[in-house]
């Protein structure tokens, strides 16, 4: 039993309270949306840093709005309730939060609410070694069926499919193709590749989740290493020749691939321009380049 609290609609409570309904809409059909959301802790500036919070939020109100919930949360509650819960946990390592918001009635499949909000702050580690992936035999979900582009928690047994799939065949990892069978993305990261110097990555338009983590490394990659990224669909054969891959994400952060269905990647993961990509982004994140601070949100105040 965790000795943690969580959010849950405007109250801080014992892990062990944090409970809705076996038959809530949210259990019975998925009626859930939700982010993933990192804080880092500067050792040197004795600061726990928000990272993006705003367009984490942002996002959930988009989740919300395509999958029609109904609420009436604002943009300083759903802040808050993350800044909140941080503070109550007095974490000073690196973190990672759940933030949900669900339909808690015992509805039928078209209830829309009302939506209550939840959010975990549980400790995590960083994203560790090079993975040996597989192309998934499952595809993506398309825009047409549901959306990838927001965080539904439904559209995560996709996902998940295609990782107890690839888990199965003894790799560490997948990347799902689309219906139109160009590469999408992983279960829980956007996905880049290297051709010709070339960091490139799927667009937005490719059946993929909107990436706050793919959106940062465009900018770094432009502002800080001088290269623009190719934002264009990317073929199967095109991962089997790449010089680098890697997934990035909230989560998985930059995390780099070794090998695609057995076939070693151009370079020896990382690298060269995984390597410094992530440690671009690593010190962005930890408030070591003043020009980017204003993606962070300190959440104890004294930076
Ligand atoms: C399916 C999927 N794609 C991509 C990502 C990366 O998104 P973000 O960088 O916003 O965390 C995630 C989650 O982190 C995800 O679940």
């Amino acid at each position: 039993m965790s000795e943690r609290y969580l959010y849950m609609n405007g109250r801080l409570v014992p892990y062990s309270e944090a409970t809705i309904h076996v038959q809530s809409n949210a259990v019975k059909y998925g009626t859930s949306v939700f982010e993933g959301v990192r804080a880092y802790w500067s050792e040197r500036q004795q600061e726990l840093y928000v990272f993006r919070l705003d367009e984490h939020c942002r996002r959930l109100f988009d989740s919300l709005k395509l999958m029609r919930m109904d609420h009436e949360l604002t943009l300083d509650e759903m802040r808050h309730s993350i800044l909140e819960t941080l503070r109550k946990n007095e974490y000073r390592e690196d973190v990672h939060v759940r933030q949900t918001a669900y339909v808690a009635a015992d509805g039928n499949v078209e209830a829309t609410g009302p939506t209550g909000l939840a959010v975990d702050a549980r400790p995590r580690k960083m994203a560790g070694k090079a993975l040996d992936i597989c192309v998934s035999s499952w595809v993506r979900i398309p825009d047409t069926a549901m959306p990838p582009r927001i965080k539904c928690s439904a559209n995560y047994q996709n996902g998940r499919l295609a990782f107890l799939e690839a888990k199965a065949g003894g790799y560490d990892y997948t990347v799902l193709l689309n219906t139109r069978g160009k590469v999408s993305e992983a279960p829980g990261a956007a996905f880049f590749l290297v051709r010709g110097g070339v960091p490139t990555t799927p667009p937005l338009t490719a059946d993929v989740l909107e990436s706050i983590t793919r959106t940062t490394l465009v900018q770094l990659f432009r502002e800080q290493h001088g290269l623009t990224v190719a934002e264009r669909d990317v073929d199967r054969t095109e991962l089997y020749v790449a010089e680098e891959a890697f997934f990035c994400g909230s989560g998985w952060e930059v995390t780099p691939v070794a090998s695609v269905d057995r076939l070693p990647l151009g370079q020896p993961a990382p690298g060269p321009l995984t390597r410094a990509i992530a440690d671009t982004y690593f010190r962005a994140v930890r408030g070591e380049m003043p020009e980017y601070r204003g993606w962070l949100t300190p959440v104890y105040g004294r930076a």
